[in-house]
């Protein structure tokens, strides 16, 4: 069993036994619509897709509590490093990272990828997290591409994250198409609504994804969590 806490834009807590897995940390109050702040999480891993502001802005804070280990393509794993981050994991796509709770792999997503203070940091990235028996695919930031079908033909995820918001990603029409291309039996959206240009209707959304494909839509309001 395995707990998916949505956090507010692309940021989630995945949690079995004694692991905590936060991915693209951006809380309180950095966040105004994330439910907690930096402070009351626990996170014995992270989990950075890319280098923007509404990915990574908590980020250090979070680490630093446990001094949790913390993932992101080598150019970004490098300048968190800097920014103080003790312990960095730097695959690059493709790259598998092993823990005592499962693996995640570092995979493809079309988007850019600079710090908030402007420095380029490679490629950006998605991430399939293997948790508690359960296989999560999180799209980081991206637009629709075909290769989603490969990545979850890879290792099928019982869960996808999408974005759906537009604008500095897919929509939620593309999102659908997405959907389908996975085929994850659980699709939860993500990325919407938390500033005006990223505004979308995610329960448009669900009926899309359901009537078109298999894929059952689970909509969590911020602070929400799902079982898998
Ligand atoms: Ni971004
Ligand atoms: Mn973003």
């Amino acid at each position: 069993m395995t707990d998916i806490r949505f956090l507010g834009q692309a940021c989630f807590e995945l949690s079995d036994g004694n692991a905590r897995v936060v991915i693209d940390p951006f809380l309180k109050p950095n966040n105004p619509v994330a439910p907690v702040s930096a402070d009351e999480l626990d996170a014995t891993h992270v989990l950075v897709t890319h280098g923007h502001a509404d990915h990574l802005a908590d980020a250090v804070a979070v680490a630093a509590k446990n001094d949790a280990p913390t993932v992101a393509i080598v150019e970004l794993a490098n300048w968190l490093g800097e920014q103080g981050i003790k312990n960095t994991i730097d695959p690059s796509l493709g790259g598998t990272v092993e823990f005592d709770w499962g693996w995640a792999r570092m995979v493809q997503a079309f988007h850019t990828n600079t710090t908030p203070d402007g420095t380029a940091v490679g490629q950006c990235a998605g991430f399939v997290v293997n948790l508690g028996g359960k296989t999560i695919y999180h799209l980081g930031d991206t637009c629709l591409f075909g290769d989603m079908k490969l990545i979850a033909e890879r290792t099928p995820p019982d869960v996808a994250l999408i974005p759906i918001g537009g604008h500095y990603t897919m929509d939620a029409e593309d999102a659908a198409v997405a959907a389908g291309l996975i085929g994850a039996p659980t699709v939860i959206p993500m990325h919407y609504n938390s500033f005006p240009v990223i505004a979308a209707d995610a329960e448009a959304f669900k009926s899309d994804v359901e009537s078109k494909t298999s894929s059952a839509v689970v909509i969590l309001e911020p602070g929400e969590t799902h079982t898998v």
